[in-house]
């Protein structure tokens, strides 16, 4: 495993620009960085995958992040069967909160435990910590503005209300 190599897994649904600080950021710390939409079964999804991807390839390229930046999605099976195929040796997840320690604990040892993968964990600027896809989700459904917390491309898209099917 390559640790210059490193994903970024999540639902991202939406992105968020907490989401963006943190793709951001590792992108300057590794060489090769892919960005990775997982389908997470314990959450009712508001967006399609495809959409989701969609919005980060677009939001990514709007906000001029630099670097070798890959997006892509995994629904075959573990996180870190699609880290092995890549060679990569870290996950990198952002942490706002205690709440996400403990949800991400457990899950930073099994994957080290099932592949050897190191988890990396980067603060959020505090501009973004209290920015959450769910949050965003529920405004958003509410017909509320979401642009203070979102990419333009993701505020575009949720504006036009074609998320609402
Ligand atoms: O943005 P989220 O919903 O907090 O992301 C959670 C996600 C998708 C990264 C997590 O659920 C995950 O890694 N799912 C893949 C399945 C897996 O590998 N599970 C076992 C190790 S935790």
């Amino acid at each position: 495993m390559n640790s210059r190599i490193a994903v970024v897994p999540g639902s991202f649904d939406p992105p968020t620009l907490g989401h963006l600080d943190v793709i951001r950021r590792a992108a300057s710390l590794y060489d090769q960085l892919h960005v990775l939409v997982v389908h997470n079964p314990g959450k009712e999804a508001m967006l399609p995958i495809a959409q989701r991807l969609t919005l980060l390839e677009q939001s990514i390229a709007e906000s001029g992040i630099e670097g070798d930046v890959i997006v892509a999605s995994w629904s075959m099976g573990l996180l870190v069967d699609y880290a092995t195929d890549v060679d990569a040796g870290v996950l990198v997840k952002g942490i706002r909160s205690q709440v996400d320690v403990a949800y991400e604990t457990p899950m930073a040892i099994v994957n080290r435990h099932l592949a050897h993968v190191e988890t990396v964990f980067l603060l959020p600027d505090p501009a973004h910590a209290l920015v959450s896809s769910s949050l965003v989700r529920q405004v958003a459904s509410l017909g509320g503005d979401v642009s203070p917390f979102v990419p333009a491309a993701v505020a575009r898209f949720l504006d036009t209300g074609a998320h609402q099917g």
